[in-house]
């Protein structure tokens, strides 16, 4: 066994007022480096070309044209991936049609239901694959994937599964009918969790479904065509098409679809709002974030530095409702600032593969560009920069776990969605002000609250304008609860009853 080698965590000198930790503190902690642990892939059958999967079948694109996937934490390409234009979103929807029209609509409830449990049951026993597959295609370090996405996903199909031939009670005194083809686009944030949040709900209500999963992770997507396939749906009850932005677009905007769900940026949501308007068309949207975590002088400090921790680097921050904006009470900011300056140094940055990594790789060169830039504007407007100085791997996309103090709600880091590691603190001296400072944001898909006091707790979490409020703790899913936002973070719930929702004619 290979020794395990102490080494001391570098920190950049703070370049600001804030006495932060010094290097004899530095001294005492130490972090343990492990033994490399990399989970194996060398099993993991990757195709060098993948089709659209459409109407049960996999199809070359008509456009002709592919594009490659590459692994972000190497940048080696993975596959080649289909390229659906206009004509192949149409054969999809098509396919979509028939069999809404010839097998789902009519089937039984209770069978529609069977065809989840299937699709939940091999997503759980392929969960090491899909794990290393989400890994490698999007940079996630597998402890996420495997502990948080593909459960969760699996969760997802489980819970739907139980709704199919219950939806009546769900709906009292009413009688709940599809609506049909829905369109579903995805981002690369959490690219099988997002597909299983789009499809479970969707085929237990009866409508069939076309998917389209972000171009910078379609593996795992089309994973699950494969499963689908292996599941023995009926051709056609889902579809999976491959392709960029002008896919997504064709596909939202195609006039066979009577439902659009989009997860993504604010301003590709606001085209596709424009684009449904004026058509029957049902949407909803599930958009960007800007998320308070509030930490009271009350609340257990060091418990709170965890949940900030996992609240903005979790998934190198590529998370809608990502705690991007710690409010802290002025009386206790410098000591959750040492805290959590801290707690930084031992995130181990590097290898998705690794059993030990914290923080994986950024997903694209894009987001690299994006999340530099506006950390970059941090800088210009003053605010002073905390960062780790792990060593980073030579080839790929890295950013490092950091954090901004002095920072004022007028400041871009704290108005705009940066979907990275990047934390922006602020203060507050009373609950007002945290309220007011919290709302003040065209978002409001999710918020913290920390306080040791549970009165005080219910009274903010019930005047913050956000979609979900975590309470002493962040970034917790579970398939019952529902998730979505508020203002421009978008509309419409996922999970929950209220999942049903939207895939719905409920009237009497
Ligand atoms: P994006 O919104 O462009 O991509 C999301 C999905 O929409 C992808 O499948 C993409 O192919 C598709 N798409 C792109 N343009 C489209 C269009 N005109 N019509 C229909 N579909 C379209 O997000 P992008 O560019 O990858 O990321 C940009 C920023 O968006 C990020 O930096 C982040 O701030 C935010 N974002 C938010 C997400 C969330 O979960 N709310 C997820 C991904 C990104
Ligand atoms: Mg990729």
């Amino acid at each position: 066994m290979t020794e395990a080698r102490k080494t001391k965590a570098a920190i950049r000198p703070a370049n600001g007022r804030l006495a932060m930790t010094t290097p004899a503190d530095l001294a005492r902690i130490e972090a343990w480096e492990y033994a490399p642990a990399p989970e194996a892939r060398d099993y993991l059958a990757i195709q060098p070309r993948y089709e659209l999967f459409i109407g049960g079948r996999w199809r070359k694109p008509k456009s002709g044209r592919h594009f490659t996937t590459i692994n972000p934490a190497t940048e080696e390409t993975i596959a080649e991936i289909a390229e659906a234009d206009a004509a192949d979103v149409d054969r999809a929807v098509g396919a979509a049609r028939a069999a809404y029209d010839k097998y789902w609509r009519r089937c039984p409830p209770a069978h529609r239901a069977k065809y989840l449990f299937r699709i939940a049951r091999a997503i759980a026993e392929r969960s090491r694959e899909l794990a290393v597959l989400e890994s490698v295609d999007g940079g996630k370090p597998i402890k996420e994937a495997r502990d948080f996405d593909v459960p969760l996903a699996a969760q997802h199909f489980f819970y739907y599964a139980g709704w199919a031939d219950k939806l009546e009670w769900a709906f009292p005194n009413t009688r709940p009918r599809p609506l049909g083809v829905a369109a579903q686009i995805i981002p690369w944030n959490f690219p099988l969790l997002m597909a299983a949040w789009k499809i479970a709900p969707a085929l237990a209500c009866g409508n069939t479904v076309v998917l389209k999963p972000a171009e910078t992770t379609p593996l795992t997507a089309l994973r699950l065509a494969e499963i689908i396939e292996q599941a023995d749906l009926p051709p056609g009850v889902v579809n999976i098409i491959t392709g960029s932005g002008a896919t997504g677009a064709a596909l939202a905007g195609h006039r066979g679809v009577d439902k659009v769900a989009f997860t993504g940026s604010t301003e590709v949501g606001k085209e596709i709002a424009r684009a449904c308007a004026g058509t029957s068309k049902r949407l909803t949207l599930e958009l960007g974030g800007k998320a308070a975590n509030i930490v009271f002088d009350d609340a257990p400090l060091e418990q709170a530095v965890e949940g900030i921790v996992n609240g903005i680097f979790f998934n190198q921050g590529h998370v809608c409702c990502a705690g991007s904006r710690l409010l802290v009470q002025e009386s206790v900011h410098d000591v959750v600032a040492e805290l959590l300056h801290r707690r930084m140094q031992t995130l181990r940055v590097g290898d998705p593969l690794d059993k030990n990594t914290d923080v994986g790789a950024i997903n694209s060169a894009a987001q690299l560009r994006k999340i530099e830039e506006l950390a970059q504007s941090g800088d210009a407007d003053g605010c002073t920069r905390f960062q780790t100085e792990c060593d980073l791997p030579a080839r790929g996309f890295w950013y490092r776990p950091t954090f901004f103090t002095g920072v004022s709600m007028s400041h871009r880091i704290a108005q705009e969605e940066i979907f990275g590691p990047v934390l922006s603190v602020l203060t507050f001296r009373t609950p007002d002000e945290a309220v007011e400072k919290a709302n003040n944001t065209p978002y409001g898909l999710s918020a913290g609250v920390w306080t040791d006091k549970g009165s005080k707790n219910f009274k903010i979490a019930s005047q913050l304008r956000a979609g979900v409020v975590w309470s002493n703790t962040f970034n917790k899913f579970d398939p019952s609860s529902p998730f979505g936002g508020y203002r421009e973070s978008g509309f419409g719930r996922e999970g929950g009853i209220h999942g049903l929702l939207p895939y719905i004619e409920a009237r009497p």
